[in-house]
């Protein structure tokens, strides 16, 4: 993602308190997005999955990460993998992803916030079962 995009991403968060994480009556798992994997999908781990949790989930959510430096995040939930994201899809759907059935915001929790344009994608990449 560029810079600006990146901007954009921390200014909508400032700009949408709700959007910002801390809000202690929304459950963390939202309903499933029931998102479908069109035939021309073009999103795979190295050009979309790679960036995104790089971008906004590994810095708690990270295998070599141990102790507080998870910030609370739950053991065996490491998105530095693509097996580590594989291995719990359908709770990363239910927290960060986008489709027609919900939009899905409850991760990340705080700092740099994706656009709803790239949680749908990440729903889309999802449904695709993931490519490589
Ligand atoms: C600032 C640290 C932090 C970041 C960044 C973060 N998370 Fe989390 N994550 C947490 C914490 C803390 C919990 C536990 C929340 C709870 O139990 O209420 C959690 C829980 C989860 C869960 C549920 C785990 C379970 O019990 O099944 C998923 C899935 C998840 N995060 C995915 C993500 C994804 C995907 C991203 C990136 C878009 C992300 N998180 C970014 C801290 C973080």
């Amino acid at each position: 993602m560029g810079m600006a995009l990146k901007a954009l991403a921390a200014f909508a968060c400032l700009a949408t308190a709700a959007g910002c994480g801390g809000d202690e009556e929304q459950p963390l798992f939202g309903p499933p997005t029931e998102s479908v994997c069109p035939s021309d999908s073009t999103l795979t781990y190295e050009n979309f999955g790679k960036e995104f949790m790089e971008t906004y989930c590994t810095r708690c959510h990270h295998s070599e990460l141990i102790g507080e430096a998870r910030q609370g995040a739950p053991s065996f939930h490491d998105f530095d993998t693509l097996f580590g994201i594989k291995a719990v899809n359908e709770h990363i759907d239910f927290t960060t992803a986008a489709g027609p059935g919900a939009v899905n915001d409850t991760m990340p929790p705080d700092g740099a916030i994706p656009s709803d344009d790239e949680r749908y994608q990440l729903g889309e990449w999802i449904a695709c079962d993931m490519p490589e």
